[in-house]
């Protein structure tokens, strides 16, 4: 059991004297009662509103970014028992979740989080978050593919927005691309357009989040100042 005050602080809603505030105005409710009495204890069980809205505990909110690698699903559980990014993961009691997707054989940078409001803020596209990938192809393309890539291609019948394709590399043919949505195998199915084909698929960025010299299959906790980032989007 504790205080009241002392409850509405530590589920992050406002500080100990704003929720005493709070509680003297007759904002808050326990059990659907309105409670102005200030030593008000509640406990387990108990369902305190603010203003109508109920108040949660905030629990430990995790972030991690893991260098997937090729061969593996970016899903929780598979029914079909296929490996997944989760097995990559160990010592996390918390209920993680990948945020978007990388296909069964695309490797790099992945986050995981059991903070929803992280997840869709990354995933947003009215953020328009940079995704870059690192491009092993076939051919090194012409400047009129680069340009038609550039401006948008269709696919479903939506044209993509514009994205950035650069030449690192001649010999072997390396890309780099990047793109701000997170459609269907999009990257390859953009490459397919140009005729050309990914033989293999990076993820090395997501905004400011940089996979750097993290390696395959090995994961790493955000930084404070890398979650400071996600929520400043
Ligand atoms: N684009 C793709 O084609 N595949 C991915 O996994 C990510 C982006």
């Amino acid at each position: 059991m504790e205080r009241l005050q002392k409850y509405m602080a530590s589920c992050g809603v406002c500080s100990r004297r704003k929720a005493e505030e709070y509680i003297k105005e007759g904002k808050i409710s326990v059990n659907g009662e309105v409670i102005t009495e200030m030593g008000y204890k509640v406990g387990e069980g108990d369902v305190v509103r603010f203003m109508d809205k109920v108040i949660l505990p905030e629990t430990d909110k995790i972030y991690i970014m893991l260098n997937k690698p090729e061969g593996c699903l970016t899903t929780v559980t598979d029914d079909r028992n296929r490996k997944t990014v989760m097995d990559y993961i160990s010592g996390v009691s918390e209920r993680i979740y990948p945020v978007g997707r990388l296909d069964y054989n695309t490797s790099g940078l992945l986050i995981l989080t059991n903070d929803g409001e992280a997840a869709n803020r990354l995933t947003h596209p009215r953020n328009q978050i940079d995704k870059v990938y690192e491009a092993r192809v076939q051919r090194v393309p012409e400047p009129a593919e680069i340009f038609f890539f550039e401006s948008g291609i269709f696919l479903d019948g939506r044209k993509t927005a514009p994205a950035k394709l650069e030449v690192i590399s001649e010999v072997p043919p390396m890309l780099k691309v990047t793109i701000h949505e997170g459609r269907n195998r999009q990257v390859r199915r953009m490459l397919e357009e140009i005729d050309n084909r990914a033989i293999n698929l990076k993820r090395i960025s997501v905004g400011k989040l940089i996979l750097g010299n993290l390696k395959k299959g090995k994961f790493r906790p955000l930084t404070p100042e890398e979650i400071k980032y996600i929520k400043s989007l």
